[in-house]
């Protein structure tokens, strides 16, 4: 499901709220070039996060899935001086893409690119983490959202992406691993005392899909 008119909305209000953006414009066009796909956040989800990490003040993020580190620049250039973002990919290519697309930015001292699977990765880090994203495979999702609350402080957020998948959520015979994962991370997250959370359905430059943001309590 694509509606032109979602992208057209999405042109009409980055042109009045986003600022044109040379790094972020070079990161994707190299992802382009490096045949990454084009599964980044879109420019203004990009910013939502840039704005939920500053508006709780964020100093240290934590990211599940970088690819071509285009929110992983969004989330960093939240920070304040002294902060930092440790983002976590599996794909050594996507990897050295993001590095190279961080460095442009301007980034590179506040962004820490971990290669390897997440769940490796995860399990070394040590808390506490103000903000984290979720955006890797959809599959672990429940295990990520579960590193993610061990590291987080009280009064943390978690951000899962694309819990929507254009409806595919809710059909519960499915047998898409994305959509497995996305119920059962929606019924470990249901059973979480340690969390309040809403799910946002969302359209626009993406297409249909949405978004699960949590507070720690
Ligand atoms: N957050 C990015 C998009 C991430 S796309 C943005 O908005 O710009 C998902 C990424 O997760 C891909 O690069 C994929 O290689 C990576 N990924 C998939 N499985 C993973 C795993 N098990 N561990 C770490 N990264 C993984
Ligand atoms: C896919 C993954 C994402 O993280 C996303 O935002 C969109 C699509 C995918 O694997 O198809
Ligand atoms: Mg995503």
């Amino acid at each position: 499901m694509v509606d032109q008119v979602w992208t057209a909305v999405d042109d009409y209000w980055n042109g009045h709220l986003l600022a044109p953006d040379a790094a972020l414009d070079a990161a994707l066009a190299a992802n382009t070039a490096a045949g990454l796909p084009p599964i980044d956040v879109s420019a203004a989800q990009g910013k939502l996060l840039n704005l939920l990490a500053r508006s709780i003040g964020a100093q240290r993020i934590l990211e599940v899935g970088t690819l071509g580190g285009y929110s992983t620049i969004w989330l960093a250039r939240a920070l304040p001086a002294g902060g930092s973002l440790i983002t976590c990919e599996i794909d050594k290519a996507h990897a050295e893409v993001a590095e190279s697309n961080v460095a442009r930015a301007g980034l590179a001292d506040v962004v820490d690119v971990r290669v390897g699977p997440a769940l490796d990765t995860l399990a070394t880090l040590d808390g506490p983490f103000d903000l984290a994203f979720i955006d890797a495979d959809k599959v672990s999702n429940t295990e990520y959202f579960q590193h993610a609350l061990r590291l987080s402080r009280p009064g943390g957020m978690i951000i899962v992406d694309n819990v929507v998948r254009a409806g595919k959520v809710v059909d519960a015979a499915s047998t898409e691993p994305s959509v497995v994962g996305t119920r059962r991370f929606a019924e470990a997250i249901a059973a979480e005392p340690r969390v309040d959370a809403t799910a946002i359905q969302t359209v626009g430059a993406k297409s249909y899909d949405g978004f699960v943001l949590a507070v720690v309590k």
